[in-house]
């Protein structure tokens, strides 16, 4: 149980750095949650029209979160690193530094699969770009991947590795709540678009 709590506040403690919010900010864009979506995450700072800096947000957001992974799993072994990851995913959602009102956990997602499943990275870029060129949607890119994902890896017999990514996949859904209400009646905004 002390590994288990240790590698929980290892992952969360990474989880909760807000890239997106910090590097907006130290960019001299203002506070990115006045802007399109409010979300702290890529797609929004997308909006504010630096790439480079949407490009980092995702970068920074996922390699926390594997980080995470890695770190508890080199400390405690491979069970930890899950719960390592799952935590800076937790981390991200909720991070006491900004009222526990995080993101919606895309990125995270990505960093821990690569933190615990490398190869299962594949699978989600590959999912998350078909939707994406079809649709040009990013929420919808990733919920479905985000389905695919928990499926895929039950299928390759990874039990353990897919009820977490089944529960991620749940919260995550849920935090995407009000963009499944705009994908449904059709104002959801498309990639790159403000608003
Ligand atoms: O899946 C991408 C998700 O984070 C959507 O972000 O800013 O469009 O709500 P946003």
């Amino acid at each position: 149980l002390p590994i288990a709590a240790a590698a929980l506040a290892l992952g969360y403690l990474l989880g909760s750095i807000p890239f997106g919010l910090l590097l907006t900010k130290a960019a001299g864009l203002g506070d990115i949650r006045s802007i399109g979506s409010g979300n702290i995450g890529a797609t929004n700072v997308l909006r504010t029209g630096n790439k480079k800096l949407a490009a980092a947000t995702l970068l920074l957001d996922a390699f926390k979160a594997t980080a995470g992974a890695v770190l508890a799993a080199a400390l405690w072994g491979p069970e930890a690193g899950i719960l390592g990851g799952f935590a800076a995913f937790i981390g991200h959602l909720f991070p006491v530094w900004l009222g526990f009102k995080g993101g919606k956990g895309v990125a995270t997602y990505i960093g821990t699969l690569l933190g615990v499943a490398p190869a299962m990275v594949l699978v989600f870029a590959l999912v998350w770009l078909s939707v994406a060129k079809l649709s040009r949607y990013s929420s919808l890119s990733a919920l479905v991947a985000m389905l695919v994902i928990p499926v895929a890896l039950w299928i390759i017999s990874a039990e353990k590795v897919a009820i977490a990514m089944a529960i991620m996949t749940i919260i995550s859904y849920w935090k995407h709540k009000a963009n499944i209400e705009r994908l449904i009646n059709g104002t959801e905004s498309k990639i790159g678009q403000k608003g």
